[in-house]
């Protein structure tokens, strides 16, 4: 069974649209579990524009599952994460003027930072994920900084154009986790993944963890969030 990590961080972007204190990412968390999510993911930004630290600190109590918590590896975010002790920290890289995150982490060239990460999550018993492109280099480079599992991002192909363009990204897809496979990594991927487009990433079987936000949120807005997530399991384990 595959497995689905589902991205509240979107609930939240509703609320702050206001700054009241309703859609609650918190009110949802049991549901979402409840329809059969693996894991709940919230990424706490350095500009806080949608989950907020009180999200973070209700969410750490509640959850069943397992949380995920993506952040950048900055100090702010170090301690925190330290603090709060997410069963799995994802890194990625953040740019405060980005819309969301763009393209994976530069492992290779900062090996030895990721290595220190590493280290330091791991001695707080934190499984440890870095989010990456799906780029040989830096499957190897993630492995020698001693990471857990590898989120491949999926961006790429989420925005592909054309036929060609798509099965061109699938394929980069498939050779990054070829080579994590190799590795004893374990493997996951999202970012802009959506109940349409899901659905070639889902025939990589060695892919075995799918964290997916926006398009989740923004069906539940029409059939209520637990249909969206038990739709979305179905659809990642449909062979
Ligand atoms: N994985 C990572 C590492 C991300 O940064 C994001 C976006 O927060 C997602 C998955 C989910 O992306 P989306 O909201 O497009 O499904």
């Amino acid at each position: 069974m595959k497995r689905l990590g589902v991205n509240i961080d979107h609930i939240a972007t509703v609320r702050q649209a206001r700054k009241t204190n309703e859609p609650d990412p918190i009110n949802a968390i049991g549901m979402i579990e409840l329809a059969g999510a693996d894991s709940i993911v919230m990424h706490i930004r350095e500009d806080r524009r949608h989950t907020q630290d009180r999200d973070l600190d209700i969410a750490r109590k509640i959850i069943k599952t397992r949380l995920n918590l993506e952040m950048a590896p900055t100090q702010e975010m170090i301690k925190i994460a330290l603090d709060i002790k997410p069963d799995t920290v994802t890194l990625v890289p953040e740019r405060r003027e980005e819309l969301t995150t763009e393209g994976g982490l530069e492992v290779a060239l900062n090996l030895e930072s990721f290595k220190k990460y590493t280290r330091l999550f791991h001695d707080a018993d934190i499984t440890v994920s870095l989010f990456i492109d799906p780029d040989i280099d830096q499957v190897k480079s993630a492995h020698r900084a001693g990471a857990d599992v590898i989120e491949i991002s999926t961006a790429r192909y989420c925005e592909s154009k054309t036929m060609q363009e798509q099965e061109t990204n699938v394929q980069q897809i498939i050779n990054a986790v070829t080579t994590a496979e190799k590795l004893k990594l374990g493997i996951a991927a999202g970012h802009g993944l959506t109940y349409i487009n899901v659905e070639p990433i889902t025939r990589i079987d060695a892919i075995t963890e799918y964290n997916i936000g926006h398009t989740i949120i923004a069906r539940a807005v029409f059939v209520g969030i637990g249909q969206a997530v038990a739709e979305m399991k179905e659809r990642i384990n449909q062979r």
